[in-house]
């Protein structure tokens, strides 16, 4: 389990599976993202097992935030492709409940996870591609300290119109830690006074 001042990051489990069904085939969310086409438990399940199959640090992450005395999961993320050799690794991240969109939660979790590549996988590039409208996911990269390295002209075809994808990238030494990443592991706790788990 990791936290940041607000979210928790855990594994993804199969009870999570009916949530991100719905997270996918909701036509907000999945105009940012590779998957369109609608998908069943069944898809969704079939996914899961293939998760299972990576390695650990391959699997997505369901992260969540505090309600009550226990958590909402919210979205999740992952380190999508980890180039061990050449030490960096690819990063996708949706927020699926709509209403928690644009309260720095997504930045939250990506300096988690950008965190967690750069200083317990000593990873030292962290890449990804984004779509040219989707502005807010690349504020959100750039407070991160995700830079725009480069742009596949219309790669992108989406209701009727073509797009482009831009790359970004954060190297280690273009990462600043956000403040509350002295107190990890339990960075939540030390805020909420409680205890983490
Ligand atoms: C992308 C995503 C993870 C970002 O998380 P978030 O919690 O919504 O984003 P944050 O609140 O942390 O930051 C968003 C920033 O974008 C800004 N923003 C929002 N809409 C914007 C727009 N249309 N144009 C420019 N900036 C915009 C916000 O003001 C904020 O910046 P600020 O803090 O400087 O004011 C989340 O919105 C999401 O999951 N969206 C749907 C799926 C998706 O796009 N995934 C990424 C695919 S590459």
């Amino acid at each position: 389990m990791f936290y940041t001042p607000r979210l928790r990051l855990r594994a993804i489990t199969r009870a999570d599976l009916p949530l991100f069904v719905a997270w996918m085939n909701d036509p907000e969310v999945h105009q940012y993202i590779t998957t369109i086409w609608p998908l069943s438990i069944e898809d969704e399940e079939e996914w899961f097992t293939r998760q299972r199959q990576l390695p650990l640090e391959q699997r997505p992450l369901t992260f969540e935030v505090r309600e009550g005395d226990g958590w909402r999961p919210i979205g999740n993320m992952a380190l999508i492709h980890i180039a061990w050799r050449h030490r960096w690794a690819e990063l996708a991240v949706a927020i699926g409940e709509k209403a928690y969109w644009g309260q720095g939660y997504g930045t939250e979790a990506l300096q988690a996870l950008v965190g967690i590549a750069f200083e317990i996988l000593n990873l030292q590039r962290v890449q990804l591609e984004v779509y040219d409208f989707n502005r807010r996911a690349q504020r959100a990269y750039e407070k991160v300290g995700f830079r725009l390295e480069g742009r596949r002209r219309r790669a992108i075809y989406y209701r009727g119109a073509y797009h482009d994808s831009l790359m970004m990238a954060v190297l280690r030494e273009e990462w600043t830690p956000p403040p509350w990443w002295r107190e990890w592991p339990y960075p939540g706790a030390a805020v909420q006074g409680s205890p983490a788990p």
